[in-house]
């Protein structure tokens, strides 16, 4: 891991059973009581217990961890659906429930670093070093502060060219998956934040990913060009890896005063049926105000429905992923991630 923190040690106050009593409140409130390395995270930390009191109240929804890690592509290839907000969102909900996490953002615009609150400034060991030069996620994933379990492979400006880079070099398409490979920590759940193409990073995604999760905004044009996306997926599996498949559908800014919204739900729920989340993420503000803040919606505004959203969508995900069975079935076996 890149920076070492003792952050892991705030953990125990976000067990997804741990509904502080007013004793137990107290007692937390009282804790550092001597200066403390962990002083500067407090706030944030704070911020996400208050999060987790306020999405689960009672403490009775839990998000059981999977029989085996999956790795999620989060992708559409057209911009602004919602794919870096679902992937900082769903990482965070599904971390402060007791999954550990990473979130590898693969976007050249670095979206996902930004609301994590990330530092990817140029020169930071970042996924173009993880790529392109082979180095180690050991090296490159950061935990995220104040979100225990939660650890983010950013992505700087760098990243912009390796979709020519990459070209020339060997296996191109099995990079990523290569150097997820080298990350010696155990993880719950990868969640792979595409940039806006179908390009190779894309492509990279798709390898080193078992499932696919397409978020898929409530609005005209929505299913426009999702068939180029399906019809590339299908090669992806004929081709690089048999394992994926797309088993998640998110809907997004459903703005409920449209009939629109409404008339693009039916149609995805007719289509694409039961790998559609029951749960659908309305268009706020809040949440498009919450990245300026380098948070998830979960910690800036736990309350809204914004992030009650996210948090049903984590919990409907981590539900079916309980059902899988551990190991993959040799059958589907082709290379490994
Ligand atoms: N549910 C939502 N309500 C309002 N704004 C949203 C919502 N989800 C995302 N946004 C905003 O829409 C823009 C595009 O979202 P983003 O997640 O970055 O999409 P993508 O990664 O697919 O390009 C961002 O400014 C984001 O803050
Ligand atoms: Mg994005």
């Amino acid at each position: 891991m890149r920076k070492t923190t003792s952050r892991g040690r705030t953990g125990r106050h976000l067990a997804p059973d741990a509904t502080p009593s007013a004793k137990q409140a107290k007692a937390e409130a009282a804790l550092p009581k001597q200066p403390d390395p962990l002083d500067d995270d407090l706030p944030l930390a704070r911020e996400a217990q208050r999060a987790v009191r306020v999405l689960n109240p009672s403490g009775s929804v839990t998000m059981p961890r999977p029989p085996r890690r999956r790795v999620f592509a989060v992708a559409n290839q057209k911009g602004g659906v919602g794919k870096t907000t679902s992937t900082v969102n769903l990482a965070v909900a599904l971390a402060l429930h007791g999954n550990r996490v990473m979130v590898v953002d693969l976007d050249p615009q670095g979206n996902a670093s930004t609301g994590l609150g990330v530092e990817h400034g140029a020169g930071t060991p970042s996924v173009y070093e993880a790529v392109v030069e082979g180095m180690s996620l050991d090296e490159i994933a950061t935990p995220v502060e104040g979100i225990p379990s939660l650890y983010c492979v950013p992505a700087t400006i760098d990243l912009a060219g390796a979709e020519v880079e990459l070209v020339n070099v060997v296996a191109r398409e099995a990079r990523l998956q290569k150097s997820i490979a080298t990350f010696s920590g155990e993880l719950d759940y990868i969640l792979i934040d595409c940039p806006p193409s179908l390009g190779l990073l894309t492509v990279n995604a798709l390898v080193a990913a078992e499932e696919v999760l397409i978020p898929i905004q409530c609005e005209y044009y929505a299913l426009e060009g999702l068939g180029q996306l399906l019809r590339n997926i299908e090669l992806i599996k004929a081709h690089l890896n048999a394992r994926l498949r797309v088993s998640t559908i998110l809907l997004t800014m459903y703005d409920k005063r449209t009939k629109l919204a409404d008339q693009v739900e039916q149609e995805v729920r007719g289509h694409f049926s039961e790998i559609v989340l029951d749960a659908v993420v309305p268009r706020s503000v809040r949440v498009s105000e919450a990245p300026g803040y380098g948070q998830s919606i979960m910690t800036y505004d736990p309350g809204s429905r914004g992030a009650t959203s996210y948090f049903e969508a984590a919990e409907e995900i981590a539900r079916r992923g309980a059902k899988l069975s551990p190991r993959r079935g040799d059958k589907d076996q082709k290379g490994g991630n």
